[in-house]
């Protein structure tokens, strides 16, 4: 079952527009020539127009960072999902980040990914234990359940329509990635089970699953030849253009 590798940037809050411009600019050459893999970059929401100019029809997929499941109306600050997809083909939803700062729950995940499909939007689901859960041996069961949580309900058009990105949350930001293979045997023995468990096995095998945290341009090959792993979320090596380039490649 062949997928696709994804190489995905996620820029969190950095870049001005004008530096967010200048990023991607200063990447594109490079991402436009690694072949057979798919690349993606999801910068700060002020920053999504001028980019889906700039990589309109250039091989690099746009993204947000995070949307809300209403489609208007009275939510200060929030962004819809149609206002996502204007720009975005790609949308990041249940970050750890946004789980354990801006209190998102389960739920909350549940009606965004269901409002980005209905929007025609790819949600890039986030899951992940943290150290605590970890260390108590709860990883395969905290993947589970976030993952059923998520997605239990949702229907599939297809297996594209959907990714998922492991991310332990002991991993992200701290320079300590996890090993490819304890990564690669929790994908196999109980993320894809737990996609089989939801939309069968086809769609299973089809389904695009990521790994996340602290991965960089020297790490990524190592990931990459697991059979399980089908590319990276990358947060701050994707901040750099040369790193974010050398990543992808690792993956073509
Ligand atoms: P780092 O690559 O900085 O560890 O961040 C990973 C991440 O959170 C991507 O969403």
């Amino acid at each position: 079952m062949a997928r696709t590798p994804l190489v995905a940037g996620n820029w969190k809050m950095n870049k001005t527009t004008a530096e967010a411009l200048r990023l991607a600019e200063e990447m594109l050459p490079g991402l436009q020539a690694v072949a057979g893999v798919e690349k993606l970059v999801c910068p700060p929401a002020t920053a999504l127009m001028p980019l889906s100019a700039l990589l309109h029809n250039s091989g690099v997929a746009l993204g947000a960072q995070n949307l809300y499941w209403e489609d208007s109306g009275a939510y200060t600050g929030e962004l819809s999902p149609g206002m996502v997809a204007e720009f975005c083909q790609y949308v990041i939803i249940g970050h750890s980040e946004r789980r354990a700062l801006f209190g998102e729950t389960d739920a909350d995940v549940q009606r965004k990914v269901a409002a980005a499909l209905a929007a025609g939007l790819r949600p890039v689901l986030c899951v992940g234990e943290t150290l605590q859960q970890n260390e108590a041996g709860q990883a395969a069961e905290v993947l589970s359940s976030q993952l059923r949580a998520a997605l239990e309900g949702t229907q599939l058009s297809s297996a594209g329509a959907l990714v998922v990105a492991y991310e332990p949350v002991w991993a992200i930001g701290t320079g300590k990635a996890a090993t490819p293979e304890q990564t690669n045997t929790l994908l196999r023995n109980v993320v894809r089970p737990t996609l089989a468990g939801l939309y069968g096995e086809a769609v299973a095998q089809g389904l695009r699953v990521l790994y996340g945290g602290s991965v960089n341009a020297a790490n990524a090959a190592d990931f990459f030849a697991m059979p399980e792993i089908d590319g990276a979320l990358v947060g701050g090596a994707s901040l750099k253009a040369d790193e974010f380039v050398g990543i992808a490649k690792a993956a073509g």
